[in-house]
């Protein structure tokens, strides 16, 4: 953790370089800022743990412990457990509807408290692939959910799709109107992008084009610059140890996890491919991107 906690500092110092505004929105000047932050579940205390140490950061440059990471990202995209992040650094609070519901260190608490009850290991003791329910009971994280502070129930139900990782907890249903069994049948984002960077790029991109109001620069004559935090939640190489040999003799059954574990980290190179191609290597171009990750 040590380790970790020094690869942060350092780049909180490069991040600080790039976001030392507060941005009222809409878009300020010729910057849009984009946080984004990866699926992974419980590993989501990692990423919690670099934007505390942000919002620390930008607090003290700013002069104001009440600043938060809202003042200073337009756009904050988050998939499974970086959606619940997304969430609660973006949802208004119920008491003042201009700050953030939560600050960086209550989420980091929240994941404390309540991950050993989402993530309920003497629940899932018993559970095998071949049982036919989730690994965990949703009823905790619904529960939790209710009480982020949110007027758009909606948003509740968004969270609660993007993080129905199947196996773990089941598909969540949002039924579009009342009476009519139409709706939606959302499971887990990360079963297509576990890191939202590159949709957020996207959908930014897309705004512009369509000449939305919120993301219009003031002065449309100069160019719009991007600026990308991109927060991981730790990767591991689960193909490890299979090479073209072993592979020769492999059954159906036994590529199956395989192939959806190479899916899972083949997503994870497309984005940060496009995104490189988007984004080059060199802080003082206009567009700005910085990933930060841990590999186990
Ligand atoms: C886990 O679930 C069991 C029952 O299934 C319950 O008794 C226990 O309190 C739960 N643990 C946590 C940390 O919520
Ligand atoms: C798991 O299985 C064991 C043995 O069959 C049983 O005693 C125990 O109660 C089960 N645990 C849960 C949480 O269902």
């Amino acid at each position: 953790m040590a380790a970790f906690l020094l690869f942060m500092f350092i780049f909180t110092s490069q991040v600080i370089g790039g976001f030392n505004a507060k941005l009222p929105p809409p878009s300020y000047g010729n910057t849009i800022t984009i946080l984004s932050i990866d699926g992974g579940g419980v590993k989501g205390i990692l990423p919690t743990v670099v934007l505390e140490h942000l919002e620390k950061a930008l607090q003290k440059l700013a002069k104001d412990e009440k600043a938060a990471l809202a003042d200073y990202f337009d756009v904050i995209a988050g998939t499974s457990t970086g959606g619940l992040i997304a969430t609660m650094l973006a949802a208004p609070g119920l008491q003042d509807a201009s700050r953030p519901a939560f600050t960086t260190p209550e989420i980091l608490q929240f994941y404390l408290d309540c991950a050993p009850s989402i993530f309920n290991l003497t629940h899932a003791a018993n559970w095998t692939l071949e049982t036919p329910s989730p690994k965990f009971d949703e009823r905790f994280l619904h529960q939790k959910i209710k009480e982020v502070p949110s007027r758009d129930v909606r948003l509740a139900d968004i969270v609660l799709g993007t993080s129905a990782a199947p196996t773990e907890l089941p598909p969540h249903f949002i039924l579009k109107k009342l009476f009519l069994l139409d709706g939606f049948n959302l499971a887990d984002g990360s079963l297509t992008a576990t890191s939202p960077a590159l949709i957020a790029v996207s959908e930014v991109v897309q705004q512009l084009n369509k000449k939305n109001p919120n993301f219009v620069p003031l002065n449309e004559n100069e160019p719009t610059k991007i600026v990308l935090l991109s927060l991981g939640t730790g990767r591991n190489g689960e193909t490890k140890g299979i090479d073209a040999l072993k592979g020769r003799f492999l059954t159906g059954i036994q590529w199956i996890p395989l192939i959806t574990a190479s899916l899972a980290m083949s997503l994870g190179d497309m984005n940060e491919y496009h995104l490189k191609s988007v984004f080059p290597d060199n802080p003082s171009s206009d567009n700005y991107y910085l990933r930060i990750d841990v590999t186990s």
